[in-house]
């Protein structure tokens, strides 16, 4: 007997236990409705129950505040819970109900909105599963003022659940429904009792099926806090090169013996002076002879003819390139010149515009009595290439 009483007593615990556990993992969902005349929060109850009918789902019914503070509400209205913009984020799911005004929502529910900004850019409600249900009169204008209520939740990211056909299959349609595809509705104006049990019991429908939604996607992450795997984009160096108009001189040739380029270990090692058309480009003495904006031309293509003859080492294609590693500029210049570094920029900013990240590179900057065949500028460069 008294072992007996002790595995009773294990599974009462066992059993509180799960029972424990299964209320942490509750799903919460907000019924948040603007009403006047108790149309709405008819509607609101329903929804809630269909929400609570789901396993395991919860539904707490609030308001928002009326623009007009001495608006008289419906007395059961009333005395609901007011709720604040920021607490939208803390619920698993929400319902949405307001009466239809002009075919559209009524004025309190969008201001209510109209203080959302903070939630708005911080994309808190993302992902959030919602729901729209309506009271109106007529019914004039009804799923117009459902979609525009949609405008909003759309621009939250919110996942919206429609009703299609649910309900149909019982509705009474001897007299005019509030049924519609995206949310029940409420012909408050028809006459005969309203909601109609057709009504309610698509209200209800609803509720279980944002529910449903609101489970499943209750634990997922938001995908704000998803990092994503960059999609590498290939860069096209020949793109580049169109999109800024820049024209590849023919590489010049070699006047000694040597080659305009040699590989090691998947170095390219190449040397260039201001060549242009077989003429040396704004030739003399910086400081003296020719100006820093001559030099900064004279240095612009010898960088080009650097890039020319890069190419052919690269079989024609420039996308072989990996990295330039390192550029040393010399400049024939009178002894007291400084300003390399600023001559030289005109290389090193044309480097980095052909191969972005790639073209980042070391680099040195020397004044020379004297350059090959007066050249201003010559160019020493090392790219690595695949
Ligand atoms: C300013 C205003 C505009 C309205 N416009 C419409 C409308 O365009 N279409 C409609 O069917 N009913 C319209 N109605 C009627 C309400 O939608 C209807 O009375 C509704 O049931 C009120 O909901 P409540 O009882 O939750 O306040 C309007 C009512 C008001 C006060």
């Amino acid at each position: 007997m008294k072992k007996q009483l002790l595995v009773l007593f294990i599974a009462i615990l066992s059993g509180f236990g799960v029972n424990a556990q299964v209320k942490s993992s509750e799903t919460n969902v907000l019924v948040l409705i603007y009403s006047q005349n108790g149309g709405t929060y008819k509607m609101a109850k329903s929804i809630a129950e269909g929400i609570q009918e789901y396993p395991n789902s919860k539904a707490i019914i609030k308001r928002v505040p009326s623009i007009n503070t001495k608006e008289k509400l419906n007395a059961d209205v009333e005395k609901l819970p007011i709720a604040t913009i920021e607490e939208l984020a803390n619920y698993d799911g929400i319902a949405f109900g307001s009466p239809v005004h002009f075919a559209n929502i009524s004025a309190d529910m969008n201001y209510f909105f109209s203080q959302s900004i903070p939630l708005w850019t911080s994309r808190v409600l993302e992902g959030k599963p919602t729901t729209v249900f309506m009271s109106a009169g007529s019914g004039a204008g009804k799923e117009a003022a459902i979609l525009s209520f949609w405008n909003i939740l759309a621009s939250h990211g919110m996942v919206i659940v429609p009703t299609g056909i649910m309900g149909t299959a019982t509705l009474d349609k001897t007299v005019p429904q509030g049924n519609t595809p995206f949310g029940a509705t409420s012909l408050a104006g028809s006459t005969g009792t309203r909601p109609s049990p057709s009504e309610l019991n698509l209200a209800k429908e609803q509720g279980k099926a944002l529910a449903r939604v609101a489970s499943g996607l209750k634990n997922t992450e938001n995908i704000k806090n998803v990092k994503t795997t960059s999609v590498e984009t290939k860069s096209d160096i020949n793109k580049t090169l169109k999109d800024n108009n820049i024209v590849l001189p023919e590489a010049p040739k070699p006047v000694g013996n040597y080659v305009p380029f040699t590989i090691s270990d998947h170095k390219v090692y190449i040397n260039q002076v201001a060549l242009k058309d077989g003429k040396i480009l704004n030739p003399g003495k910086v400081g003296a002879t020719v100006t820093e904006d001559q030099a900064k031309e004279a240095t612009y293509q010898t960088m080009l003819n650097v890039i020319a003859v890069l190419k052919e080492a690269c079989g024609g294609d420039l996308n072989k390139v990996k990295q330039c590693v390192q550029l040393t500029g010399y400049f024939n210049t009178t002894p007291e010149y400084t300003q390399h570094a600023g001559l030289m920029n005109s290389a090193s900013n044309l480097t980095a515009l052909v191969f972005g990240e790639k073209g980042k590179h070391a680099r040195a900057t020397i004044g020379a009595v004297s350059l090959p065949i007066n050249s201003a500028v010559e160019i020493q460069a090392i790219f690595e290439i695949e």
